[in-house]
């Protein structure tokens, strides 16, 4: 597994997906392991189901203890029930939560179906807030360079919100949907700011369609038509790709 060391970024290259879902796994593991009440942040998606595989592969071996631990998850699509199978909330039940020792009182998903959502949103960044802040993020990013759902734009949201996605995110989760006209037009997602004051933050990528978005990531301009170049400005970011993603980065190096 080849490291370099790229301004605050620690990056490992990873063979193949397995590889990288191992090596995040570890990353995450050695944070629970380490605090006395860990907050994880969490993220859905293809690109975290093998980490999450993993973990609960950790807890079932009496490796890794989920109880003490808090998790926070990064967004919702809008509007969507939670019973709904394409829901996050169904997502992370049936992908982490059920399988492993964790207090499901003290997880959060933002409220996709809240009425008030203004409201919901500055609920869930207060949560945060009060918790003292998330002790590691992980990140998945669009092939867009989008972070949670913080779409390409002019600025860098801050706080938690309501956004309309993109047509090539509408495009890139149809796969989840039978239909692209099924998938939702709009989610609630964490803002750049909530995310940028986690104190560790771990970001996955696989696969030559992230390619990209990774090396705009860690080489590009910091600019809000790219969010995840953002990250060069976080203090803490350890980022985990296999070959496929990290080829344009290594080839600009
Ligand atoms: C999901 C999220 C998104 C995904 C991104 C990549 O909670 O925050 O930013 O991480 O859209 O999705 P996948 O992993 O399906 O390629």
């Amino acid at each position: 597994m080849q490291n370099i060391k790229i301004l605050n970024m620690d990056i490992y290259i990873t063979k193949d997906y397995d590889e990288m879902s191992k090596k995040a796994a570890e990353v995450v593991a050695s944070v629970v392991k380490e605090k006395e009440n860990p907050i994880l942040g969490l993220a859905t998606g293809g690109t975290p189901a093998g980490l999450y595989k993993e973990l609960i592969a950790m807890n079932k071996a009496g490796e890794i203890d989920f109880s003490k631990t808090s998790a926070f998850n990064l967004d919702e699509y809008y509007p969507i029930s939670k019973e709904s199978d394409q829901s996050y909330y169904y997502f992370m039940r049936e992908n982490l939560f059920k399988h492993i020792n964790i207090d499901t009182d003290k997880t959060y998903i933002p409220d996709g179906s809240a009425e008030d959502v203004e409201k919901e949103s500055e609920a869930f960044d207060k949560l945060v807030r009060d918790t003292g802040g998330v002790d590691m993020q992980i990140l998945g990013i669009g092939t867009n360079g989008h972070i949670a759902f913080n779409e390409p734009a002019d600025n860098f949201p801050t706080k938690t919100q309501k956004v309309n996605l993109t047509e090539s995110t509408i495009e890139d989760n149809a796969r989840f949907f039978d239909n692209i006209d099924d998938v939702p037009k709009e989610a609630i997602t964490m803002g750049i700011g909530t995310i940028m004051n986690s104190k560790r933050i771990i970001m996955l990528a696989s696969g030559a369609n992230k390619a990209e978005a990774i090396k705009e990531t860690v080489l590009g301009n910091v600019r809000p038509q790219l969010p995840a170049s953002i990250l060069q400005f976080h203090k803490d970011v350890t980022i985990i790709l296999d070959e496929a993603a990290a080829k344009d980065l290594l080839e600009s190096l």
